[in-house]
């Protein structure tokens, strides 16, 4: 690591920590059995995760840049930050349109990338590093869902959530983050949220079905990390990929349906099970958003919008809030 960067370990090494046995026995006690999508983020489920932003019908991570690009050089003349910090940054490489206008108004010192792979975040906190030689790049392997207390709280900070991650919440857990960051935040403080839109079930399907399958082994990853770090014996081949999209819920659903009964025994959680054919696992959800549900959910938690760009089509939203005062 660079003299500037540094990278804080928040999370026990590998994934077998006592949070992913938690998740795990709460999730598959559920109806329908549920794995929460953070475990979905190893080294592989990164890099298909990567893959899927260059598909053509997965459109979020254009559309997003797109905004970005455009919108940069005015969320840096708005907020003025010191600050950057990005939840669930992955690779960071759109964020690099940020970047760029920040760093030309010479203002911002500090970008704190934070994640729970922490072998991208590592490679992504050394390339940033070398291409903003005046940044200090503070990386942390962590939870945005746990780990909020530990973000920089002695500068004016902007802290981005792009890709519209916010969605693979559930509601609860949503409601519970934004009140959290919201709590977390400094008179002059920033956020800045990326958020797919509702838009056609068809499109919404082509996106997470891609034809050749790269969507489906990145849900699929998800049974290959409980078999790796729980001794888990999830027979992957007998699983069919269902993704739907939920209208009442406002979200695509993505499943895996057991081909055949299975006998599930998975020793580190200390659990065993019956999955009976077509019995479904859901392994990530996408909830989708429309302006009034944005603004609705951020003044909830007293974020007040202050600005909203989406992209030519009208296909995703960048938000910009604050804290109101009192
Ligand atoms: N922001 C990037 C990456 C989105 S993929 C983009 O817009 O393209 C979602 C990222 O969030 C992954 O890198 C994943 O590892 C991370 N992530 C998911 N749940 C997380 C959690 N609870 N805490 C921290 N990072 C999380
Ligand atoms: C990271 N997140 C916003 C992606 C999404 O679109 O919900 C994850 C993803 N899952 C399947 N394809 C993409």
């Amino acid at each position: 690591m660079s003299g500037r960067t540094t990278v804080s370990v928040l999370l026990p090494p590998g994934s077998a920590g006592a949070a992913l046995v938690e998740d795990v026995r709460r999730g598959l006690a559920s109806q329908p059995r549920t794995l929460p999508p953070k475990w979905l983020y190893d080294d592989e489920g990164s890099r298909l995760f990567d893959r899927i932003t260059r598909l053509p019908d997965y459109y979020p991570t254009e559309a997003e840049r797109s905004i970005l690009l455009a919108a940069a050089p005015e969320i840096a003349a708005l907020t003025d930050a010191t600050t950057l910090v990005e939840l669930g940054s992955g690779t960071s490489d759109k964020t690099r349109a940020l970047l760029d206008a920040f760093t030309a108004t010479g203002r911002l010192t500090r970008f704190v990338p934070v994640d729970v792979s922490e072998g991208i975040l590592r490679e992504a906190a050394e390339e940033l590093a070398s291409t903003y030689p005046d940044l200090t790049v503070q990386a942390i392997v962590g939870d945005f869902t746990l780990h909020l207390s530990h973000l920089p709280s002695d500068h004016r900070k902007l802290v981005a959530f792009l890709g519209g991650t916010i969605g693979n919440l559930y509601v609860e857990e949503r409601g519970a983050f934004l009140g959290a960051l919201a709590d977390s935040f400094a008179p002059g403080d920033w956020l800045l949220l990326g958020t797919d839109l509702v838009k056609s079930a068809d499109r919404l399907i082509a996106a997470y079905d891609d034809p050749g399958g790269v969507t489906e082994q990145f849900v699929r990853n998800g049974l290959r990390v409980l078999n790796r770090e729980l001794g888990a014996d999830f027979d992957e081949a007998a699983f069919t990929y269902v993704p739907f999209w939920d209208p009442h819920m406002h979200r695509m659903d993505l499943r895996l349906r057991a081909d055949m009964p299975q006998h599930v025994h998975v020793p580190g959680a200390a659990i065993d099970f019956f999955l009976a054919s077509g019995e479904e696992i859901r392994m990530e959800i996408s909830t989708k958003f429309t302006r009034d549900t944005v603004r609705d959910e951020l003044g909830a938690v007293g974020l007040e919008v202050v600005q909203t760009w989406t992209d030519a089509a009208g296909d995703f939203a960048v938000t910009l809030a604050r804290k109101q005062a009192g």
